[in-house]
């Protein structure tokens, strides 16, 4: 007897961001009081961000997770006690432990056991059953955080081990940055995006690939840490902007036409790149060495900024929601990061 493939299927998509957004001339006011000369003109010249969004001071990623997670679920159809995994891709977590995803399980149950409104969301369908229980852990691998963590749910569903998968990018990146360094300070956003990933008799996710090359942590790191209730080291981030913009040309293409190879598809079978939202010249760069048309590639990086893991969920989002993506289509989804990583998910929506 031989038993039925299980796949894996995205059937919602949710995302959130704060709502006090900054534009370019928000921030260069900003900087401009501590000296710092930055301007509008110089950040949509070198990265496309017009605007990014920062989280209220009581805010933190469980907080931007859980209305992109509600909404995911409504448009899936589905409460919080059909979820048996969460996975949470986050470089900012609430604490150092418990992870993110554990505190957003017990928040997604409060709020479907309590029926209240979550950033102007109602709530639509009382709980049957309780979400407790189920697995929940955070995927670190920064901007390539969400392939990361949508790579590990698929394996997951195909191998038996979950039928109804959150899985969402979450991060407060204005917590970590350093206005005084005007090359990283107006790249970076906070926003979330999630999806509910479930098991299905028809494919969704056709491949997947993941890569990291630890030599090159100092490209990108946020090197402090804490011992014995001090912050040793610097805990703001840093970043070499020309050595991370070359490695990631570099890689963007080779990992996308690996995935292509191993479903059996050429880049011609693609009907949208979702690549990680941090630099416009580098996802056209990389749509151009895939021969694939600009308008092919969903952007969102004008008005998010680079939010790091919750980049690609959020533009799928978007691409979904504003009618651009259809019900199956075919995306790949690109991310790349600090580590450095790197990896790519082709899927059927
Ligand atoms: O999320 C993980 C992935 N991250 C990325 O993919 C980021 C990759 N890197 C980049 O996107 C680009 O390297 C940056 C956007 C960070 C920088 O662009 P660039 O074209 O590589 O600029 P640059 O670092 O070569 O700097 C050019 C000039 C410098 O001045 P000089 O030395 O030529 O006089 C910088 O000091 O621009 C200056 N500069 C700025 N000027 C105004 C750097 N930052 C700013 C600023 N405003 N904010």
């Amino acid at each position: 007897m031989t038993s039925a493939t299980i796949y894996s299927r995205i059937t919602g998509t949710g995302s959130y961001l704060p709502t006090n957004k900054l534009t370019n001339a928000d921030l260069a006011a900003r900087l401009a009081k501590d000296g710092i000369e930055t301007s509008d003109e110089w950040i949509v010249e070198r990265t496309g961000i017009r605007n990014r969004h920062f989280a209220a001071a009581d805010q933190s990623a469980s907080d931007l997770a859980l209305p992109a997670c509600v909404s995911a679920l409504q448009a899936a159809g589905k409460v919080a006690g059909d979820v048996d995994l969460i996975i949470c891709a986050t470089s900012t977590p609430d604490m150092i432990f418990p992870s993110t995803a554990a505190i957003l399980q017990h928040k997604l149950g409060q709020f479907f056991e309590k029926k209240e409104q979550v950033a102007g969301i109602n709530h639509a369908q009382a709980a049957t059953k309780s979400i407790a229980g189920c697995p929940a852990f955070d995927v670190q691998a920064v901007c390539s955080g969400f392939v990361y963590a949508l790579t590990v749910a698929d394996a997951m569903i195909k191998t038996g081990g979950a039928k109804c998968a959150l899985v969402v990018g979450s991060e407060v990146f204005s917590r970590i940055l350093d206005f005084k360094d005007r090359t990283t300070c107006v790249l970076f956003g906070d926003g979330a995006g999630a999806v509910v990933l479930e098991a299905s008799s028809e494919p969704g996710i056709l491949a997947s690939e993941l890569h990291a090359d630890g030599k090159h942590v100092g490209v990108l790191c946020v090197p402090g840490t804490v011992n014995g209730g001090q912050i040793l080291g610097d805990p703001l981030l840093k970043m070499d902007g020309q050595a991370v913009f070359k490695l990631a040309v570099g890689v963007l293409a080779d990992v996308a036409r690996s995935v292509l190879a191993k479903a059996g598809k050429t880049e011609a079978d693609i009907d949208w790149l979702i690549p990680h939202q941090a630099n416009i010249r580098i996802m056209l760069g990389t749509a151009k060495k895939l021969k694939m048309s600009e308008d092919k590639v969903i952007v969102t990086v004008a008005d998010h900024g680079n939010t790091s893991a919750a980049s690609i969920p959020l533009a799928l989002d978007h691409g979904v929601r504003s009618g651009q993506i259809e019900k199956g289509e075919t995306l790949m989804l690109e991310g790349v990061g600090g580590g450095f990583t790197w990896g790519a998910v082709l899927l059927t929506l």
